[in-house]
């Protein structure tokens, strides 16, 4: 196998790949890196398609100082979990849509990217080779971070000429610190996230650090995230630094439509359908800051999210709670897409891979 392969003949390797798990504190995970055994990588050069990649034991890599992706941001990743099942399956979710996403972004990019197979191959081997590093059932999950990067050495400005295809993986629990407690959302009024013939709809590295500034300000306020607005109107709701939102007022949940700005996200896309096979009438559209406070109530999706409840948002010094709890609609989709996720509920739509 890939990982037999790794060891050197004749020195043992440093960890013991027959332990079921790695020695970690499965009980308080968190959402921080924790890097599991081993990476994978493949290369290609401009105008070429990538080959073969391969595993290697998780450590730095060495760039170019004037690697593209260092200089010029050109770069995307993408997120996705790998589940232990009761039974002891390794499941992924939905991993062939992380793959189209990248593919779709990488040419917003000028980059070259993998085949979704090779994606998904890689995935795969990235969740078989890191077993030991899929919490038990109930723990939480392994996180799989694909990155895309221009590696190739450029000055000018123009795509890289060398392109590196990466994967890690950590385990991870609850992405906020409030765990599964509901968020407390802050509408940011003077930064926006993403703006129309921007990359904003595709996962580019470089949509990420400029939250940064009103995140933290936000975080040092005791709120969970941002909550950020259209840039053209500053009226209509976008999407959550980290995630994406849906608003539920009566039989209908709703959620911004993507339309470049937003990212399409794949557990924002599962909660669409799994709401509608439960008879709630889902809609894509404009959603106005207005219509959101006076909404029943909100909750936000993600991979590293899952599905959360918010519980309060402030916008303009007023803060509006919102119903969370147990029978609320969040609970209800949470519960339906983490037993699929998991293999506690039947997978009727092929939407899981056991590795
Ligand atoms: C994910 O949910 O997988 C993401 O990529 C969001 C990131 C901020 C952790």
């Amino acid at each position: 196998s890939h990982v037999a392969s790794l060891q050197q003949p004749g020195k043992p390797s440093v960890f013991s790949s027959d332990d079921e798990y790695a020695d970690l504190d499965w009980d308080n995970l968190g959402f921080s890196i924790k890097p599991a055994d081993y990476m994978y990588t493949m290369k290609c050069s401009k105008h070429e398609n990538f080959k073969q990649g391969q595993l290697s034991r998780y450590a730095n890599i060495e760039l170019s100082p004037s690697a593209a992706v260092l200089n010029y941001g050109q770069g995307v990743y993408e997120g996705t979990k790998a589940y232990r099942t009761e039974d002891g399956r390794i499941l992924l979710f939905r991993p062939d849509l992380n793959a189209s996403r990248m593919k779709i972004g990488a040419e917003r990019m000028c980059m070259p990217s993998p085949s979704v197979d090779q994606f998904v191959d890689a995935v795969k081997q990235i969740a078989l080779a890191n077993k030991r590093w899929v919490p038990p059932p109930g723990k939480g999950t392994l996180y799989i971070r694909p990155l895309l990067i221009g590696s190739g050495p450029v000055l000018g400005l123009g795509p890289a000429p060398e392109y590196t295809f990466l994967a890690y993986a950590s385990p991870v629990g609850n992405y906020f610190k409030e765990g599964s407690a509901p968020l407390n959302l802050y509408i940011e009024e003077e930064f926006v996230r993403a703006a129309p013939g921007g990359a904003g709809g595709v996962k580019a590295i470089s949509n990420y650090a400029p939250v940064l500034k009103a995140l933290i300000r936000a975080k040092s306020r005791g709120f969970s995230d941002v909550l950020y607005l259209d840039s053209v109107n500053r009226k209509n709701v976008e999407e959550v630094s980290s995630c994406n939102i849906f608003v539920v007022k009566g039989n209908v949940i709703s959620t911004p439509a993507t339309n470049g700005t937003i990212l399409e996200g794949i557990t924002r896309r599962s909660v669409i359908e799994i709401a509608r096979d439960y008879g709630y009438q889902v809609e894509e559209r404009v959603i106005p800051v207005d219509e959101l406070i006076n909404a029943d109530q909100v909750f936000c999706t993600g991979t590293a999210v899952v599905v959360a409840p918010v519980g309060s948002i402030t916008y303009q010094n007023k803060r509006v709670e919102f119903k969370t709890g147990s029978r609320s609609v969040y609970q209800e989709l949470y519960s339906t897409l983490v037993g699929i996720q998991t293999g506690v509920i039947e997978d009727k739509k092929g939407w899981t891979v056991e590795v």
